[in-house]
């Protein structure tokens, strides 16, 4: 017998001896397949130049991309909006273009790059990284998770970026005390829908303040213990009701991402030895401060961004398993402000800039 027939015969003969015992102790006799059947072209919103909505352009036969070292191919069934993806669009916040915008998705991974361990095609996960306007994303498995059983695609998306936000800055740019008072502006929105109840979960004092009645509501349901339309006539000089509510004293902390509008505001309502964090630019992006406006007060002031906080895979897992808890339990509720179809794009950008949106809007790619 030849070395090749016997090297055959000893192959059949281990896998029909393999067959009889349990799947359990069974060799690995496959690899995990690295794609599955994926098309060449996809559907995708591209920006090419900045300007406003109508740079976004909604194309049909956009190339997929293709997975590098460390990457995975997700193919999305569900994106989060961000109001960051608008200063991406306008050019408030430089990047290259052309670009497909969205920083988190939520879908099955299709396609396992080169040299990229711990997960399969088929999982289900979410990311956070750019390009969620598209059907599918090339993402780094760093920042990348399985999403839980229990859990799903669209409330994680409700959650995910804001959520890891809201607990991180909550945690570590202020640690929020309970008895603490706090003042959040945008309490209605994406984020300070998260933000109000994490607050209250941890037992601060919140002032929310929200544009219109609707909104206002919202944040009262949540627990707010004083809501200030902040857009209204009466609610037009919020920093005097902030100090009426405080006995005169400013709250402990301020969480400000609404900026141009709200940035000197939140500078007066603030406490002697107080806290301003801003974190955003709805309204434009706060001018530089001279710093001897800090200093009557001395006041702390904090421009944090998610990703410094979630930069390595310890932290990113700290903060998305006290996410998943949090919303397994029941202690975070989302809301989701609508799903868009991706062919919509133009729209989801006018209501989020147009102050329409309570919660999160989110699109299906
Ligand atoms: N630094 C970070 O890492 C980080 C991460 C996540 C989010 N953010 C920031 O947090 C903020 C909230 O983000 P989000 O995605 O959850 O958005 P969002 O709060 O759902 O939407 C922004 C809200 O800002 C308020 N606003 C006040 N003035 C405005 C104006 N002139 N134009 C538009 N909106 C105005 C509106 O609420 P009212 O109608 O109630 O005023 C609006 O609904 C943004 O500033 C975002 O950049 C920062």
């Amino acid at each position: 017998m030849s070395l090749n027939t016997l090297r055959k015969s000893t192959i059949r003969l281990t896998s029909l001896r393999n067959q009889f015992l349990p799947i359990s102790q069974r060799p690995f006799a496959f690899t995990p397949r690295r794609t599955m059947s994926v098309p060449t072209t996809m559907k995708a919103v591209v920006v090419e130049q900045t300007g406003g909505p109508e740079v976004l352009q909604y194309k049909t036969e956009y190339p997929v991309p293709t997975p590098k070292d460390g990457q995975l191919l997700v193919r999305n069934n569900i994106s989060g909006i961000n109001f960051i993806d608008t200063y991406f669009r306008t050019g408030l916040y430089a990047s290259p273009k052309p670009e497909i915008l969205g920083r988190e998705g939520a879908g099955v991974v299709a396609a396992v790059g080169p040299n990229t361990t711990g997960f399969a095609v088929g999982d289900r996960v979410a990311w956070l990284s750019n390009g969620g306007y598209a059907e599918y994303t090339a993402v780094p498995a760093g920042k990348t998770v399985k999403i839980p059983e229990g859990i799903s695609d669209e409330d994680l998306m409700a959650s995910f970026l804001s959520g890891l936000t809201v607990l991180s800055f909550a945690k570590e740019t202020y640690a929020v005390q309970k008895g603490d008072w706090v003042l959040l502006h945008a309490a209605a929105g994406g984020a300070g829908f998260l933000m109000t109840q994490i607050l209250k979960s941890i037992g601060a004092h919140v002032i929310g303040t929200a544009g219109g009645e609707e909104k206002c509501a919202l944040v009262k349901s949540l627990g707010a213990d004083v809501v200030i339309d902040y857009r209204s006539e009466e609610g037009k000089d919020w920093v005097k009701k902030v100090k009426e509510v405080t006995g005169g004293r400013g709250v402990d902390v301020v969480y400000d991402s609404v900026g141009k509008d709200t940035w000197e505001g939140s500078l007066e309502a603030v406490k002697r030895k107080g806290t301003v964090v801003w974190f955003g630019n709805a309204s434009g992006p706060v001018p530089p401060i001279p710093l001897p406006k800090l200093s009557p007060k001395c006041v702390k002031i904090a421009r944090p961004t998610l990703f410094g906080y979630i930069e390595t895979r310890e932290e990113f897992e700290y903060y998305t398993n006290e996410l998943f808890r949090l919303l397994k339990s029941g202690e975070l509720k989302v809301k989701i402000h609508k799903i868009y179809p991706m062919e919509d794009i133009k729209q989801v950008h006018q209501d989020l800039e147009g102050r329409k949106t309570m919660g999160k809007p989110l699109i299906k790619p």
